[in-house]
């Protein structure tokens, strides 16, 4: 594959060789001496045209790590703030020969978009509430590093579903791979193609988290709603956010995870997110720069066998 934009494209024997080659690399960043030079000679360039830390900084350091040459792009103080489109910023960066681009954007879509428009890799680091490959990737990393599995598990996926690329990229990957996934949350979060979606929906915590081994918890996305889909922060807290409780429904050994940002006190309790037992919120982002070190190392390798000669 030239580019990774989603998980939709995805079979499952290509999401068990990214996680593979993530599990070697997982055992480098361990290791006193985290360099290596698969990417050496290769220029990578991050555009996030949205807030990000964890993403932005993982990526920065898988880039890195496998011995590219890292830019990030200030986005804020681009010239797209001077009028430029989203298209002709891209031409002109790729005009400077990059060979791998980690492209964040607002809009759904835009990153399909602009993929089309250079010639070199492009990676999806998130686009509007489309797609979020690598998040659902080092997800699975997670689950089958702590469950020792990633099939015939019961995942529910709870809160603002309706705005999250995280749930979209989770629920192909995981359907995929044959687990059951449930979607829990207010009807106005939960979009309305969910019926299309193999997964069941739930309205009620007590009744989705019933015998789960994963709980992934979501943010709200406030800067996606443009108007009331809740009635406030307390009364979501009250229904939706995870407490201990809530927790009691699924397995005993259940994980709790959750993308960041996190919002304690709205979609989960501050304890559970800090329980060592059962939260595996840090090792995400540790799977994170790993999983983003093995799908760009893929994706150089897969340009090398398709162009040889422009990689020389
Ligand atoms: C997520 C995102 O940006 O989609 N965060 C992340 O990548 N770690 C989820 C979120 O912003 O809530």
């Amino acid at each position: 594959m030239r580019h990774l934009l989603g998980i939709e494209p995805l079979s499952p024997a290509d999401i068990t060789a990214i996680l593979d080659l993530s599990d070697s690399y997982v055992k480098l960043n361990r290791s006193n001496q985290k360099h290596t030079n698969a990417l050496a000679g290769l220029t990578q360039v991050n555009m996030f045209f949205e807030n990000s830390t964890r993403t932005q900084a993982s990526f920065e350091l898988a880039g890195k790590r496998l011995g590219a040459d890292v830019m990030s792009m200030a986005m804020q103080a681009s010239s797209i703030k001077k009028g430029e489109t989203l298209i002709d910023t891209a031409l002109t960066l790729n005009a400077m020969h990059p060979d791998l681009l980690i492209v964040r954007h607002p809009h759904s879509g835009a990153v399909d978009l602009l993929a089309e428009k250079v010639n070199c890799a492009v990676l999806n680091a998130g686009d509007g509430r489309h797609e979020h490959p690598t998040q659902a990737l080092l997800d699975a990393l997670t689950i089958r590093r702590r469950l020792g599995q990633l099939s015939g598990l019961k995942v529910a996926i709870c809160g603002d579903i309706a705005h999250s690329r995280v749930a979209r990229s989770n629920v192909q990957l995981l359907t995929k791979m044959g687990n059951e996934v449930r979607l829990i949350g207010p009807p106005t979060l939960v979009p309305s193609g969910a019926a299309d979606w193999d997964v069941s929906v739930h309205g009620d915590m007590a009744e989705g988290l019933a015998g789960v081994d994963v709980v992934m918890m979501l943010r709200l996305q406030r800067e996606r709603m443009d108007g009331g889909f809740i009635p406030s922060e307390r009364e979501y807290y009250h229904r939706f956010g995870l407490d201990a409780e809530k927790l009691s429904h699924a397995k005993e050994d259940a994980i709790v995870m959750h993308p960041g940002p996190m919002n304690r006190g709205v979609e989960i309790d501050g304890e559970i997110a800090d329980d060592i037992n059962r939260s595996v919120i840090q090792e995400q982002v540790e799977m994170g720069v790993a999983v983003r070190m093995a799908a760009m190392d893929l994706l150089m390798q897969n340009r090398r066998e398709t162009k040889p000669g422009v990689m020389l």
